[in-house]
């Protein structure tokens, strides 16, 4: 597929319109947004961004469209989603394509994306007939009481560029099939994927006729994106971002009692132990910490090694990231695409100057290729116990390696951070294993054993503990954050029996 085949498979032009409400729908005042290819630096394409009216048309839109969404019964909503995912499965190569092209992940990787939207769709239809709510006992005779779940409205969801598509549908196909419209405001970095992803949603609401269920604002997050996060209308935001957005996110929240689903920044470390199996160890390090060139949030970037064993897996690491090919994200047997953007080369090679300025040493990568667009070396550092830098996180392929004596320095380590959203452990003895997984374990959202820290499937529950934020997106009973839970009693006796015994009689 050439780049102009990709393009016009999703009505992609030089410049197009950058919010979708009913209509396409392009601000009075233009402001174009380019979108770069980061392989090579070059314009793929432009956006018209959204301004505070061409908001409001959105916001105004989804909110009329929940009236009557959240009438239509779940598992007819649950027919929507499922069309969404055939959308999806007749689109994967392009789209996948579409996100390798404007976000610089490797094809594998950018199908693996369309393919995890498609898992989820499958999995909301399945929930449409499920969405259930517990019954108790009453203590008062003849009265039922139940709970049951409603949807809640509009959801606004601001995702990231480093899973362009995938995050959204995680929210998305959740709150339609609990009843909510979506408002979507996309990465300033990749809003091609997004009217890519739009016009699919706009084929699948045409065959149902419905409308204002999937809505899209491309804009800034100044303009848009804080708008979106002050609107009443909209009880609840998915936030994808750092934890200093977050933080700011959380705060405008606050104020006016919205919910929040907050995606914030993680340092996840894998655990390595002399009795693991080391070739998987290796080979899951590799996938976690070069993959999507370390730009996910689920990245591994802390590998902390027991001493017997470091030097082996160190040397084995540097054989392999030797071997790694860097280049066009589209070209078969490239395993590193670009950086998204000149910023995030910058923001590596600030971070690799505090690694240097404090005591870390740079074992291999560390530099900029020499060739267009944002391409970086793969780096390993070996750092001292202290180096301040690791312990923020750099979105970037560079991994901070330690050595320790014992499975609980190991753990007190990993946990030592700020962030909490992903952990692993290589080992094949049982008791290590449940060690890491017991309260006293890891302190992370995930915790996984002989798997890497990223490419987690869609059916658990995503999401973080302390700086990374809080709740949880995709499966499990994530979906629980997209409803509102009600609890009803019903007195079916011609009595008033007051419940915890309590009398209020007149005489
Ligand atoms: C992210 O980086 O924001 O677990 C999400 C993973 C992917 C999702 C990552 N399934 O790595």
């Amino acid at each position: 597929m050439t780049r102009e085949e990709i393009l016009s498979t999703f009505n992609i032009e030089a410049s197009n319109p950058g919010a979708y409400a009913k209509e396409w729908l392009a601000p009075a005042e233009s402001r174009e947004l380019a979108s770069l290819d980061p392989a090579t630096g070059e314009v793929i394409a432009t956006v018209l961004q959204a301004d505070g009216a061409t908001y409001e048309r959105v916001a105004a839109t989804a909110a009329e469209a929940f009236h009557t969404w959240r009438m239509v019964p779940a598992p007819k909503r649950g027919e929507v989603v499922h069309a969404l995912g055939h959308a999806l499965r007749a689109h994967k190569d392009a789209l996948g394509r579409l996100v390798s092209l404007e976000m610089g992940k490797i094809l594998a990787e950018g199908l693996g994306e369309v393919q995890e939207m498609i898992d989820m769709c499958d999995f909301a239809v399945g929930l449409s007939r499920q969405l259930y709510g517990l019954s108790m006992h009453s203590e008062r005779a003849r009265h039922r009481m139940y709970e049951q779940w409603h949807p809640l409205g509009p959801v606004g969801v601001i995702s990231s560029f480093n899973f362009p598509v995938a995050v959204w549908s995680w929210n998305a196909a959740l709150a339609a099939v609990c009843g909510n419209t979506v408002i979507w405001k996309p990465s300033s970095h990749t809003p091609l994927t997004a009217l890519a992803v739009q016009h699919i949603c706009n084929h699948v609401m045409a065959r149902f006729e419905i409308d204002g269920v999937f809505n899209l604002v491309i804009g800034s997050g100044r303009e848009v994106g804080q708008r979106l996060v002050d609107d009443p209308r909209v009880p609840l935001i998915s936030f994808t971002g750092s934890t200093q957005q977050g933080r700011k996110v959380a705060a405008s929240l606050a104020q006016r009692f919205g919910r929040s689903i907050l995606e914030l920044g993680g340092n996840n470390a894998i655990i390595v132990m002399p009795d693991a199996n080391l070739d998987m160890a290796i080979r899951a390090v590799l996938f976690a910490a070069v993959g999507t060139a370390g730009q996910r949030c689920t990245s591994v970037r802390r590998l902390i090694v027991h001493e017997a064993v470091a030097d082996r897996v160190v040397k084995s690491l540097l054989k392999v990231y030797r071997t790694v090919r860097i280049g066009d994200p589209l070209q078969r047997g490239t395993l590193m695409g670009p950086l998204v953007s000149e910023e995030a080369v910058a923001d590596m090679m600030a971070a690799l100057e505090q690694v240097r300025a404090q005591g870390g040493e740079i074992l291999c990568g560390g530099k900029r290729l020499d060739r267009p667009g944002f391409f970086v070396e793969p780096t390993i550092v070996q750092a001292p116990k202290d180096l301040k830098i690791a312990e923020e996180e750099t979105f970037a392929p560079v991994l901070y390696v330690y050595r320790v004596a014992s499975l609980d320095e190991a753990i007190a380590l990993q946990n030592s951070v700020k962030q909490g959203l992903s952990s692993a452990l290589f080992t094949s003895n049982l008791f290590s294993a449940e060690a890491f997984l017991s309260p006293e374990g890891s302190d992370c959202g995930i915790a996984n054993v002989n798997i890497g820290t990223s490419g987690a499937e869609i059916g658990g529950a995503f999401g973080g503990e302390k700086e990374t934020g809080w709740g949880r997106e995709a499966g499990s009973d994530s979906w629980k954050q997209y409803m509102r839970r009600q609890t009803c009693t019903v007195n079916w006796s011609s009595d008033l029996p007051l419940a915890q015994g309590v009398r209020f009689d007149l005489d």
